[in-house]
């Protein structure tokens, strides 16, 4: 298995990825949507405020993850970490956990300070994130799960709070997806 950055002749294979994956753990409509939202990020994303990393194992794509720009008044260099996705024959594997590991590290090298996302503590508190309330950074969108909102500082262990509202890139400017 080996991991590397996105490119943008992968599109078609991550899209398929993320919509059957997400069809198999949630049902069709939720596979559709998520490859949709995956074609929209790829598709419509600036490349300064995207980073995509796949994992391949004989030559397939068998997991991938997306990071992309949140922006504060104050300029704070942000991501948010969505949708990330391993096959689903290859869940349980680590496969995840290194994946996420990975775009992290390179988030680092970049000088990204933090990184969020929305998801399920329990799985996302084994790469490092913590609960966080919008008193410390205001999602973009109402959250229809609050304990979902995560983070995790990349220059020292403390989260400090975040003044103001905060914006999304285009793919994740549906209501519907918070
Ligand atoms: C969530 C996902 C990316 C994790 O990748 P993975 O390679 O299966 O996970 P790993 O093998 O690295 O880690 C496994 C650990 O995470 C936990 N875990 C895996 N999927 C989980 C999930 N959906 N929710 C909560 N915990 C989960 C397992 O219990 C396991 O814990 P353990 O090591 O203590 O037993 C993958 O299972 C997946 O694509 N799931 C479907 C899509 C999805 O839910 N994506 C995340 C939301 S955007």
């Amino acid at each position: 298995m080996k991991l590397s950055e996105f490119k943008s002749s992968y599109i078609e294979d991550i899209k398929q990825l993320f919509t059957k994956v997400f069809s198999d753990s949630e049902g069709q409509s939720e596979g559709e949507l998520i490859g949709n939202l995956s074609n929209e990020i790829m598709t419509s994303t600036d490349t300064q405020d995207l980073y995509g990393f796949v994992a391949i194992e004989n030559k397939k794509i068998i997991g991938s993850i997306f990071f992309t720009r949140l922006t504060f008044k104050n300029g704070i260099n942000a991501f948010l970490l969505s949708p990330v996705a391993i096959h689903t024959s290859h869940q349980g594997k680590g496969i995840g956990q290194k994946l996420i590991s990975f775009g992290i590290d390179h988030l680092k090298k970049n000088e990204v300070s933090i990184v969020f996302t929305y998801g399920d503590p329990s799985f996302y508190s084994k790469v490092g994130f913590n609960q966080i309330t919008e008193k410390t950074a205001k999602a973009p969108f109402k959250l229809s799960q609050p304990e979902g909102w995560l983070a995790q500082s990349l220059v020292g262990d403390e989260i400090k709070p975040i003044a103001g509202k905060s914006s999304c890139v285009v793919a994740f400017n549906n209501p519907e997806i918070w």
